[in-house]
């Protein structure tokens, strides 16, 4: 838009001169672009950068992504959380690969029916790869919007995100809307930070309403709480001669398809006394086995505080187990996708060694 010209201008020499160098930026590769702005989605940069490499690394095409199996995509993406993510990405490169013969869809419009691609990841392969002159709306977009302009609407509300949408594509620089974009996106991320943002280093200050009534602290607004729930788990580490129990999840939640041991839940605190009261109905553990505590971690994340103990039962006698589940070589268990939880266990006591009592 005219009216913004300025602006524009002022924000893409800023960009031009202060933007960090990475690797998603060199490139029009809408795979790689894709790649980037899901493992963007879920962490910062400087941890999301070592995954992006990786993924790049092991599936340089779409190709390679939608033939590899599950269990191995998953195991790249452990740590960064949200695998429904990881899942969503495989059965859409798969999608790509069958049904459009490894060709991404070339518009904004045809990305947004993928699974997993919603408005700001097809706003943003469009206008990187291809230039379409849709403007994106992350977080970061958000923040620099509600402050330039004054809005107090909560950002949560789908009101509100049709006017920061109509905003964003109004301050849209058209000629130039990867740049605008990435810009618009670094500026949130180094400069309008959401503390102690750094406003006399801000290329659109001169004509920013939050800084001329100072209130960028307050902006932008979020009304909604995250309700946290709490899950008390006990998980059970079945060592038998070198190897331990094992399944993998098949439930609909936040750990689908990944590995883990087998456990017991609870919506209360319970006392190790407790579990193993609960194990041995389950015939999991009997009065003369030796059973240690060996790990307790509160495991947080958005909506939900995790409270895991990790029992280690040494087993003479392999026990039967349930049908889903397995017994493994424990030198094995680096190669399974598994939460961050179980690997932090796994990391802690080292579990490719043999035996550790
Ligand atoms: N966060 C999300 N997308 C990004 C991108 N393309 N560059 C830097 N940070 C980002």
């Amino acid at each position: 838009m005219q009216r913004f010209m300025n602006n524009q201008k002022d924000l893409l020499s800023w960009y031009m001169l202060n933007k960090r160098d990475l690797p998603w930026r060199n490139t029009q590769d809408p795979y790689l672009i894709w790649l980037s702005e899901i493992i963007l989605q879920q962490t910062r940069v400087a941890q999301g950068l070592p995954y992006f490499k990786k993924f790049v690394e092991k599936f340089p095409h779409v190709e390679l992504l939608a033939n590899a199996p599950q269990d191995e995509v998953l195991k790249l993406w452990q740590g960064l959380g949200y695998y429904s993510r990881a899942r969503n990405m495989h059965k859409t490169a798969q999608k790509i690969v069958n049904d459009f013969e490894g060709i991404f869809p070339g518009n904004y419009k045809s990305l947004l029916k993928l699974t997993g691609i919603g408005p700001y990841t097809a706003a943003a392969i469009a206008s990187f790869a291809y230039d379409e002159p849709v403007a994106v709306l992350d977080g970061n977009v958000f923040r620099v919007l509600a402050r330039f302009f004054n809005l107090s609407e909560s950002i949560q509300t789908n009101e509100a995100k049709k006017i920061f949408t109509q905003l964003a594509n109004h301050f849209l620089n058209i000629t130039q809307p990867a740049l605008h974009n990435q810009a618009m996106m670094e500026l949130g991320a180094l400069v309008c930070t959401p503390y102690n943002p750094n406003c006399s280093a801000c290329p659109l200050q001169n004509n920013c309403q939050s800084l001329h009534i100072g209130n960028q602290a307050s902006l932008p607004v979020k009304t909604k709480k995250v309700v946290v729930k709490n899950r008390y788990l006990a998980y059970f580490h079945f060592d038998c001669l070198g190897e331990l129990a094992i399944f993998k999840r098949s439930d609909k939640g936040i750990w689908q398809d990944l590995y883990d041991l087998p456990y017991l839940e609870s919506d209360k605190k319970l006392q190790k006394s407790d579990w193993l009261l609960n194990a041995s109905e389950l015939n999991w553990v009997k009065s003369d086995e030796s059973i240690v505590l060996l790990f307790e971690k509160k495991h947080v994340l958005t909506h939900l505080n995790i409270y895991a103990q990790f029992f280690y039962v040494k087993k003479v006698i392999k026990p039967v187990l349930n049908l889903q589940e397995s017994w493994l070589p424990q030198n094995k268990v680096a190669k399974l996708g598994v939460s961050r939880l179980l690997e932090l266990y796994f990391e802690k006591f080292n579990l490719k060694s043999k035996s550790i009592l």
